[in-house]
């Protein structure tokens, strides 16, 4: 290995700061959306989530991301998104899987967009709580936090990104990937909140 190899950032540093960019957009959209102003704005991004969510678990069944990451089974918010579509009265919007062509590293981009989210989801879920009466159990499933804890189930994925397995061959990959998921999120809201 050579010092430059050495030398390079942790993995799950350079995702957070390459795509700081994409997560502002974020703020902005969900901003512009404003899901918070009524259960009607809000199903519009549970619909959004729903789909990125199954773009992700997609994902989780190609073997070579079970062996990047090895507690897929705690991940993922696919059926708490269709949980609370249903609990909203919104019919689940139906549509082709975005990430049918990723494989990994790229899929570890996505990976990390999706658990990423899961943090900022606990100023999201205070929002659906105190402003439109959602809970855990009824509408906002998929902004609640894993059983384990939002901080641990993340750490847990931080290291099995920084994980030596992953080689520094693969991180321009992984970064692209994370982009592609930001684009894929930011482009559904797009649509949904009908920004565009
Ligand atoms: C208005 C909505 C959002 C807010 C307020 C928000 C807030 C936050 C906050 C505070 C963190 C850092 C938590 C920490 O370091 O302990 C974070 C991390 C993150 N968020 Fe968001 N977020 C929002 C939306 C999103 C969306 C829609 C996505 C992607 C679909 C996303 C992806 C991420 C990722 C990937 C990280 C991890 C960054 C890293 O440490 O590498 N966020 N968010």
């Amino acid at each position: 290995m050579t010092t430059d190899l050495l030398q390079r950032p942790a993995l799950s540093l350079r995702l957070k700061q390459e795509t700081a960019d994409q997560h502002e957009r974020m703020h902005q959209l969900m901003a512009q959306g404003d899901p918070f102003s009524s259960r009607t704005s809000y199903g519009r991004f549970v619909a959004a989530q729903y789909l990125f969510q199954r773009d992700v678990e997609h994902l989780f069944h190609d073997p070579a991301v079970q062996a990047a990451v090895a507690d897929l089974h705690v991940r993922g918010r696919q059926e708490a998104s269709l949980a609370d579509l249903a609990d909203l009265g919104v019919e689940a919007p139906q549509e082709a899987i975005a990430s049918a062509r990723v494989a990994m590293p790229a899929a570890l981009g996505w990976l990390y967009v999706s658990e990423g989210s899961t943090l900022g989801a606990a100023f999201l879920f205070k929002d659906a709580q105190a402003k439109l009466g959602l809970s855990a159990e009824f509408g906002a499933r998929n902004l609640a936090a894993y059983p384990e804890g939002r901080a641990v189930v993340w750490r847990r994925f931080v290291g099995s990104l920084d994980h030596e397995q992953i080689t520094p061959d693969d991180h321009d990959a992984i970064i692209a990937g994370a982009n592609a998921a930001y684009d894929r999120f930011g482009a559904l809201l797009t649509r949904f909140f009908q920004l565009g």
